[in-house]
């Protein structure tokens, strides 16, 4: 018996590699690339948070399926976002997230380069056409040159890192109004997708011009380290 699975996985998927997480900070590195708090949690609130967790965990109805809409928890992050709770979709991290507006809206995905790996990594996964504008040399979003690209290439998504990753530059306010108008004009028709994953940092957010863009989609992350979610 023989199996050969080349001939299965698609040649695009197997050509991919994994995305490589950094290593584990070593004696004396302060790890600051990641989102992540570097200070621990003291031992007083680390026991008051096992208390709650020990209890929440008690009151799970472990023999029922967990409400699929997430209803309870909707209503509370949609009244710390200040939106509507019917607008959040909840994901398992910003994969997900980034997967299924891949798949619902498909290709061409028009993203800013350098910009997150993930948008091009998922887009290759499901063997959709990726267009990438180069930043300008400040690694502002290129006015002219996405516009020219949104009416040559008529993308279906657009992802916006607001700030970048990994440029840490917050685009122009203006410039993402742009897309977000020409891609809900006669020559583009596209989803654009505004990742807020370092909205902490920023303290900026399209999340208020939600009802003014039926194209704009905001993602954010979720922490426990802080007040914000998504
Ligand atoms: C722009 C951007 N979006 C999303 C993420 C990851 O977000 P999450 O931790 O919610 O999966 C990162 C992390 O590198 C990022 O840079």
């Amino acid at each position: 018996m023989s199996f050969d699975p080349t001939q299965v996985i698609r040649p695009e998927v197997s050509a991919l590699t994994a995305y490589a997480a950094p290593a584990p900070p070593g004696e004396g590195q302060v790890k600051l690339d990641a989102n992540e708090s570097p200070f621990a949690l003291g031992q007083a609130p680390r026991g008051a948070l096992a208390a709650e967790l020990a209890k929440a965990l008690a009151d799970v109805a472990l023999h029922r399926y967990p409400d699929p809409d997430a209803r309870a928890l909707r209503t509370l992050l949609a009244d710390e976002l200040g939106v509507r709770a019917e607008q959040l979709v909840l994901t398992n991290g910003s994969d997900e997230g980034i997967q299924l507006l891949e798949m619902a809206a498909g290709g061409p995905v028009l993203i800013p380069a350098p910009t997150f790996v993930m948008y091009e990594h998922t887009a290759q996964v499901l063997g959709l056409r990726l267009v990438k504008v180069p930043l300008t040399d400040s690694f502002e979003l290129d006015r002219p040159a996405v516009r020219a690209a949104l009416a040559r290439e008529r993308p279906r998504l657009v992802f916006l890192a607001w700030p970048n990753n990994p440029t840490g530059r917050l685009f122009d306010a203006a410039a993402v109004e742009e897309v977000l108008r020409l891609c809900a004009g006669e020559a583009c028709q596209a989803v654009v997708a505004v990742d807020e994953a370092y909205a902490d940092y920023s303290g900026r957010t399209f999340l208020d011009r939600l009802d003014r863009h039926p194209n704009l989609v905001v993602r954010r992350s979720c922490t426990r380290s802080g007040r914000r979610t998504t």
